[in-house]
């Protein structure tokens, strides 16, 4: 169900976690959800109760991201809010990292060519929102995660970059780096009886609705003064020790 007046989001990795949730809250909160992941059979279900169109695609590929652009375009014919939000994550030393390329691609390649794509529409239209899904390993690094981490740092100069090319169409872009968040790419990569829960200020991890809820602010009118950020939500672990 399309309501003509709402403004249209395509959320990328939103057949679970995060994704998931910000489609929930935007759906709840008025706006036109386009939904995406590689999960057919999750899509089709999340699609059915959300009353919302999907496109099943691999954003590893160049012609995933284009396939993906194609079919939103036609469901929507225009874009307001662009949310890169799927991402891959692997825990190894980088003499074994092995998935360095396909971590490239979905995390960076995927986002910038996205976002490229979209510009253009937002700019005819003088209004536009992208919100970039980073994670505070691009922030402060992480151990055994260089690639993932340095995949989410890049994020950070895209964003900057874009905000400042976009700064007088009224189109933000800020990235909001979460620490550990409890959804399937947060509690598998760690043994959660094993994780030392204190080395996080508020001794607990981040919620998928709590950046779901920032999202929804960021791209709201509210929020127009704030682009180019690389906003934190990392219960204080970026504050330090
Ligand atoms: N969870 C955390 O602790 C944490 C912390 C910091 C940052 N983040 C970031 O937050 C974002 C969402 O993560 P999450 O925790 O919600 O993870 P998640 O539960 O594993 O969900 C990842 C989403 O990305 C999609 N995706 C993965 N690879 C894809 C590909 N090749 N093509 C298309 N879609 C793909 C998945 O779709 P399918 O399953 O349908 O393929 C899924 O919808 C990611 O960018 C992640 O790096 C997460």
């Amino acid at each position: 169900m399309v309501n003509k007046k709402a403004k249209n989001a395509l959320i990328t990795g939103s057949s679970r976690g995060i994704g998931l949730k910000t489609a929930q809250i935007l759906k709840e909160n008025g706006y036109n959800i386009f939904l995406t992941g590689r999960d057919i059979k999750k899509l089709e279900v999340e699609s059915k109760k959300l009353k919302s169109p999907y496109f099943a695609c691999d954003l590893s590929s160049l012609d995933g991201t284009k396939k993906l652009f194609e079919s939103y375009f036609e469901t929507y014919k225009t874009i307001d809010i662009l949310i890169n939000n799927a991402g891959l994550y692997e825990y190894q030393n980088i003499e074994n990292a092995s998935n360095i390329e396909n971590m490239l691609n979905v995390n960076v390649k995927a986002p910038f060519e996205l976002t490229k794509y979209f510009i253009p529409f937002m700019k005819k239209q003088k209004w536009g929102r992208i919100i970039n899904i980073g994670s505070i390993s691009g922030v402060m690094g992480e151990a055994f995660a260089s690639v993932y981490s340095g995949t989410k740092s890049a994020l950070i100069g895209f964003t900057k970059a874009v905000a400042l090319e976009c700064a007088s169409y009224n189109i933000t872009i800020n990235v909001i780096n979460p620490g550990w968040v409890e959804t399937n790419m947060g509690v598998n990569s760690i043994d959660k009886s094993d994780f030392p829960i204190d080395i996080i200020p508020q001794k607990r991890f981040i919620e998928a609705y709590e950046v779901a809820k920032l999202i929804t602010f960021l791209i709201s009118d509210d929020a127009k003064g704030i682009t180019g950020q690389s906003i934190n939500l990392c219960a204080g672990f970026s504050c330090g020790i």
